[in-house]
């Protein structure tokens, strides 16, 4: 199907990218861009996300520096070491791998983090620079979706876009960006009355909730761009476990002009997000240009 967003291929490209920026930028600054991942516990999802990220990071020409703490690990030991991390000139980025555990809190540990240097553009000097738009860090998950949406469908001004889910990772920060591309906006969450009828209405639907295949092809107003952030293991009849989006694929699949497949939409592009953010900072704090 020629409506399919490979966001595995649109990954590996923008990875690519990445790559040959930090060579150049090593060849002419000799500065090799440093990205810090912090796991605090044993969550295995957390411990694979950050194994990928470690690899990906020295694919990339970068350096990587894991930092894996105990569950018991304390508040003020954590933001000892981000101390470290903000006062270390080869880090250039740092993340802080969530969810973390209760005796920590996590605001606090994020705003902790030095601005320049949140990556994921948590920190609320970030997520206020994105909500008055101003330039800063954008969060890795909405900003891949809206480099997908801007080489699927070009120029999105005027575009109706649904956005589906209100979170602080992906929801709020996906709206700011929308209305930056000069869409009309709404944001939709479980509160909403006739979600149905409100996706309908989507040019643009950015479905992040969290629920397995919420979202069915007859929710997909004919020719719209669906962007599935969801991942759901759920159990299949053959007692294996299976990845699914928020969006029932194969029958949103049938109507949307462009979609994401789950998995291989906008999973891989979070990482290479997170790798072009780390370059930008690596720039940014040595005052150099992102080379071209
Ligand atoms: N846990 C799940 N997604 C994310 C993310 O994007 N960043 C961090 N730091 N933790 C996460």
């Amino acid at each position: 199907m020629d409506n399919i967003i490979d966001g595995k291929a649109f990954a590996a490209n923008l990875r690519a990218e990445v790559a040959a920026k930090v060579a150049t930028l090593k060849s002419q600054h000799s500065i090799v861009p440093g990205l810090a991942v912090v796991l605090v516990g044993e969550d295995p999802a957390s411990q694979v996300y950050v194994r990928n990220k470690g690899k990906q990071t020295v694919e990339t020409g970068m350096q990587s520096f894991e930092h894996k703490l105990p569950d018991t690990t304390s508040q003020d030991e954590l933001m000892s070491l981000i101390d470290t991390l903000n006062a270390d000139d080869s880090v250039h980025g740092i993340l802080v791998q969530l969810p973390l555990p209760k005796q920590i809190q996590e605001a606090a540990v994020i705003n902790h983090i030095s601005p320049e240097k949140d990556v994921d553009g948590f920190h609320l000097s970030n997520v206020g620079r994105l909500a008055i738009g101003e330039p800063g860090i954008v969060p890795c998950t909405p900003l891949g979706c809206i480099m997908m949406l801007r080489d699927a469908l070009g120029d999105l001004s005027g575009m109706h876009a649904v956005v589906v889910g209100r979170s602080n990772i992906v929801g709020k920060p996906m709206a700011s960006l929308l209305l930056q591309e000069n869409c009309t906006v709404e944001i939709t969450h479980s509160r909403t009355r006739n979600l149905q009828e409100e996706c309908l209405r989507a040019d643009i639907l950015v479905a992040a909730v969290g629920r397995p295949e919420m979202i069915k092809g007859d929710w997909v107003k004919p020719g719209a761009a669906v962007i599935d952030v969801g991942i759901n293991r759920i159990e299949a009849e053959d007692g294996k476990t299976r990845l699914v989006g928020d969006v029932e694929f194969s029958s949103a699949a049938k109507v949307a002009g462009k979609i994401t497949p789950v998995p291989g939409g906008v999973g891989p592009m979070t990482i290479a997000c997170l790798l072009h953010n780390t370059l930008q900072q690596a720039c940014k704090i040595n005052n150099v240009e992102v080379p071209a």
